[in-house]
């Protein structure tokens, strides 16, 4: 056959492998085109005109060079009943991720490839994770025929003709095949969100590294280089080469003195990483100063001082629309301003974008996600709850001087967060390196729209990465104690949770802007300079250890988030257990001992423990 690239690329290909692997895939998938995507933005443009003129991209007259689209209702989040981790060995993969043999899942997955791309173009898009040609950055070729996935990937990595200089002739790269899985027969019209809407599959090779996902065309099913390459196959590279590829935001907070300190921070899908990544300390907090790095993947790898340095591998913000506002995110909204794509939101009817949380009540005549009129009286939200917002990191006014840094940035504390409505307390620190490790671990979060599953229901998301580990589970437990061994003075952990409600269901803590205040003691704390006192479960601050100028939270209501519950606590430690039994076979064996110690301590009367336990004796 004749090689399909040389005419119709720009730049010329000189890997060998890479040339094969794209014919291999033009015979088995039969576009009707290949296109070898450069990332410039003449290429970003052209693409945003072909989806316009195919009806998916709505131009939005509000925001310069923006668009709108809505997805099919089939097709809104990940899925992670269809992703699969497919290592040569079942036990490789773990008790937490599903798996079949991988040549079983190539026999199952050729058929769906074959003649999937008929009446469609392929892009061949050269990617980098990470500033490209950084000692951590990693190289990606995807091959998708969604031009919705071109210009996100635009804007979520780095895409380039410079990536293949880096690539030569023999580098290294993750093999990303997408496909919507809807041919496009002769004389029928295309769909405005083409997707297959009965069969998904997100598909990971370990020891190949390469990735098949077939089916859907949203987010992290499609764009390959987020939750497929950055977080399930980098996993496994960090375990195999001494690094982590984790769930993580990365931000500065500075004093006013003037000194920074990094921190990387695990909270699951749509729990608020984002938002803490972008924050605006309030109002009487003079001085204090957030910078964001990155608002969802951390690479991490030990330095040569013996810190460990942290590099966003991404380069835009894939974020939850619904909730952000002037007040919760202001420098998001900053961010969204102009060349940004927005996914799932509703319509206004001057040409803006909508979403619930924006404002107060809705605007009149509101175009619904779904693209029919909205009506209010429905009872259901006009953007989806998982309506997203993918916008260029470079656009945040937040963004710090050294997000580009190749060499990263040093961590000097790892925050683990859930979505919590009870048990667990607004902040505690873990008192060593392996019982941060296990707070990690053990963490619990009621599900959100993000993912598929029971919105509500507590599930244990360990490192907030549960849907993201590439390998077991065990293994990678085992793989962050020995880390923090490896190093002289791992990062102080802490868990948090600003999620805890009243019994009117209303939640306590004010969040967002006021999760200053917490970050403040934790960055105190680290630098030796806040005071704690011990709790069953960690160190914790007093009421009289927190900022809380010109707040007016009152003693009570902190001390109100601050408890530690026995019956709750016994609960969550039979859930510890109940984790731990699915991963027996590879489980630390400290977390056993751990567990009876968390449990020795909580044994206990009074049946709660609280920062004031002079008043609770009133009850
Ligand atoms: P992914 O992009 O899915 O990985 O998630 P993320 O962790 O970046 O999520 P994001 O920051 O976009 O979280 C959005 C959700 O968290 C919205 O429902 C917000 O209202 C909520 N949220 C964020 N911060 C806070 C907070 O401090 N308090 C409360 N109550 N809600 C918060
Ligand atoms: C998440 O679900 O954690 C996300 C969004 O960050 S997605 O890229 O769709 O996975
Ligand atoms: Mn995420």
């Amino acid at each position: 056959m004749t090689d399909s690239f040389v005419e119709k690329s720009t730049y010329t290909v000189k890997h060998p492998d890479l040339r094969s692997w794209v014919n291999e895939i033009v015979e088995l998938c039969k576009p009707e085109a290949v296109r070898w995507c450069d990332g410039s933005k003449e290429e970003y443009d052209e693409m945003c005109q072909k989806l316009v003129q195919k009806g998916t991209f709505i131009p939005l007259k509000k925001r310069e060079n923006s668009f709108a689209c809505f997805s099919d209702p089939s097709d809104v989040a990940r899925v992670e009943d269809r992703t699969y981790i497919c290592s040569k060995r079942k036990e490789d993969a773990g008790p937490t991720n599903n798996w079949m043999d991988p040549r079983e899942m190539k026999r199952t997955l050729r058929p769906l490839f074959a003649g999937c791309m008929q009446g469609r173009t392929l892009y061949v898009i050269p990617f980098s994770m990470g500033p490209v040609g950084s000692e951590i950055a990693q190289i990606g070729i995807e091959l998708t025929d969604s031009e919705y996935v071109v210009v996100n990937m635009h804007i979520m990595t780095r895409v380039g003709v410079n990536v293949m200089h880096v690539l030569g002739e023999t580098g290294e790269y993750v093999k990303c095949l997408h496909s919507v899985g809807a041919p496009v027969k002769p004389g029928q019209p295309d769909a405005k969100w083409p997707t297959n809407p009965t069969t998904k599959y997100i598909v990971h090779f370990p020891e190949e590294r390469s990735i098949m996902s077939y089916g859907s065309g949203y987010g992290g099913n499609a764009l390959l280089g987020k939750k497929c390459f950055a977080l399930r196959i980098a996993s496994v590279m960090g375990q195999e080469e001494g690094w982590l590829a984790e769930h993580m935001l990365i931000m500065g907070v500075q004093s006013p003195d003037g000194k920074k300190d990094y921190v990387a921070a695990a909270f699951p899908s749509a729990c608020g990483k984002t938002n803490f990544a972008m924050l605006i300390p309030p109002a009487g907090m003079d001085g204090w100063r957030i910078t964001t790095v990155g608002d969802d993947i951390a690479w991490i790898k030990p330095g040569k001082d013996g810190r460990l340095y942290a590099i966003n591998p991404e380069a835009g913000y894939f974020g939850v629309a619904p909730g952000t506002n002037e007040k919760t995110n202001p420098n998001a909204m900053k961010s969204i301003e102009k060349n940004t794509i927005f996914t799932n939101v509703a319509l206004t009817a001057d040409g803006d974008v909508w979403w619930e949380g924006l404002t107060k009540e809705p605007p009149q005549d509101l175009i619904d996600w779904r693209g029919v009129k909205y009506d209010p009286a429905s009872g259901k939200p006009a953007a989806h709850p998982n309506a997203r917002f993918t916008a260029p990191a470079y656009q945040c006014p937040s963004i710090d001087e050294d997000w580009e840094n190749p060499k990263g940035v040093p961590i000097s504390a790892l925050i683990f967060g859930g979505r919590r409505s009870t048990t667990i307390p607004l902040v505690y620190q873990s008192s060593n390196w392996a019982y941060g490790v296990y707070l990690a671990a053990t963490m619990g979060s009621e599900m959100t729209a993000a993912a598929f599953g029971e919105i509500g229901k507590v599930r244990r998301d360990p490192f907030a990465m549960l849907p993201f580990c590439g390998y077991h589970m065990g293994d990678y437990f085992n793989h962050w104690l020995q880390f923090g061994r490896n190093i002289p003075a791992p990062p102080r952990t802490f868990g948090v949770n600003w999620f805890r409600k009243d019994a009117n269901g209303k939640f306590i803590w004010p969040g967002f802007s006021d999760n200053m205040r917490v970050l403040k003691w934790i960055v105190l704390k680290i630098r030796g300079e806040s005071n704690a006192v011990e709790s069953p479960i960690g160190w914790m601050p007093t009421y009289e250890d927190i900022d809380w100028t010109g707040s007016d939270f009152t003693r009570e209501q902190f001390e109100s988030i601050m408890s530690i519950e026995s019956e709750d606590w016994k609960n969550e430690l039979l859930q510890h257990a109940e984790l731990f039994e699915r991963m027996y076979d590879k489980l630390p064996k400290e977390f056993i001992f751990m567990r009876e110690l968390l449990l020795s301590g909580l044994w206990r009367s009074p049946k709660r423990w609280s920062l004031a336990p002079e008043r609770e004796d009133e009850h």
